[in-house]
């Protein structure tokens, strides 16, 4: 029997979110069913509902949550009713030219729930293939990682998305290590998460670089020995100032401009590495030149989901936290509703808070 369930959908580009009653089909074979229990308000999702990720609306949003499994279908054994999961965006193949090389974390056809969700009989579009602005999301059992119970559900959930983003950004794409120095372009969420990698990673110089104060009084708090308001001074020059006129050798972009991309690359030391975490518009382009790119040498690299294999990572960053070494509370700006997505969105925008995370 299908559930009919409470949800936030986005029906059309760039207008307010609504909260529907969705139908969940039943799991069939290789899904689960989960009852999501927090899920956080990524800057993705707002990239959806302004249709700058595809025009597949209606959009079921939300997909930065955990839960717990409510039903197994046929053929699932990774996971059993009950179990506390955070739902992942790389539910990895095992069958691709990437996964066959070694490289699950870049697969090329991660699995997601092969039935649809629908609204008043109209196939919704999951954002990332999860879809858990919902109190019950259909997924396939491959998205579902196992955690450590201890950890709650609203700090869980972050994991599934900006936290991973940004601490893999630093930690696996960029390969921030003991003494290197960072710089950090944007410090949302998913830029704080990466200010928080390169601490734990023993970065010695980690430089927050935004346009708004309070966001910088946060990267402080996690681990920034450094920052830079762009909007008061050149980035580039500051970055350089405190890195003996060099630059840093690992520059994060988390935001997903041109601008900030180009600070990035120019802010960095010779044989550097650039790291795109930010999400740009489709209609964004870079000018840079070809003889910086090739003359400083290193590499600009693109990280999605912080090159993350969540089967791997999600277990070992919540015991982390568990064990008091990641402070994840701190993302946590606020606990919401349903009801009150639209509103974290301006409140997003208005550059009010780290994480809103809406509970059920
Ligand atoms: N690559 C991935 O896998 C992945 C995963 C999750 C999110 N993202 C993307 O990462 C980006 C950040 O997400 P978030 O949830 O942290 O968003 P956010 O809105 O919480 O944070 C963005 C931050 O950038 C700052 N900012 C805006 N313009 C700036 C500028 N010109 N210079 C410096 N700082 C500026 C804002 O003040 C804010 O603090 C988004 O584009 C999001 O879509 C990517
Ligand atoms: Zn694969
Ligand atoms: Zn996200």
């Amino acid at each position: 029997m299908p559930h009919s369930v409470q949800a936030v959908v986005a029906r059309s580009v760039g207008e307010p979110v609504t909260v529907e009653t969705i139908e969940v089909p039943d799991p069939g074979p290789g899904e689960v069913l989960v009852d999501v229990k927090a899920c956080g308000v990524c800057h993705t999702d707002l990239h959806y509902r302004e249709g700058a990720i595809n025009d597949e609306f209606p959009f079921l949003l939300g997909h930065e949550a955990a839960g717990i499994v409510s039903e197994v279908g046929p053929d699932v054994d990774q996971v059993s009713v009950g179990d506390f999961v955070i739902l992942n965006w790389r539910a990895v193949c095992g069958q691709c030219r990437s996964c066959q090389r070694g490289r699950p974390w870049y697969c090329f056809a991660t699995h997601n729930a092969v039935q649809k969700m629908t609204l008043d009989g109209e196939d919704l579009s999951p954002a990332l293939g999860i879809g858990a602005f919902a109190e019950k999301t259909l997924v396939a059992a491959g998205q579902a990682t196992k955690v450590d119970e201890a950890a709650p559900a609203e700090v869980a959930g972050l994991i599934g998305c900006g936290v991973m983003a940004g601490l893999g950004a630093a930690m696996n794409t960029g390969n921030v290590g003991r003494g290197d120095s960072v710089a950090v372009f944007g410090c949302g969420g998913v830029g704080d998460a990466a200010v928080a990698g390169s601490h734990l990673a023993g970065a010695h110089t980690i430089v927050a670089v935004d346009i708004d104060d309070r966001k910088l009084e946060m990267a402080r708090e996690f681990g920034a020995t450094h920052t830079v308001n762009s909007a008061n001074e050149d980035p580039v020059e500051a970055i350089r100032a405190v890195t003996g006129g060099n630059g840093v050798d690992v520059a994060i972009e988390a935001v997903g401009l041109p601008t900030t991309y180009e600070q990035a690359f120019n802010a960095r030391d010779l044989a550097g590495t650039v790291v795109l975490v930010g999400v740009p518009n489709p209609e964004a382009r870079l000018d840079l030149p070809m003889i910086e790119v090739f003359g400083r040498g290193g590499s600009l690299k693109s990280s999605w989901y912080g090159d993350c294999l969540p089967s791997r990572d999600f277990p070992m960053l919540i015991d982390l936290y568990l064990q008091g070494r990641l402070d994840l509370d701190r993302f946590v700006s606020e606990t919401i509703g349903l009801d009150q997505v639209e509103e974290a969105f301006h409140r997003m925008e208005r550059g009010e808070v780290l994480r809103s995370v809406v509970v059920l």
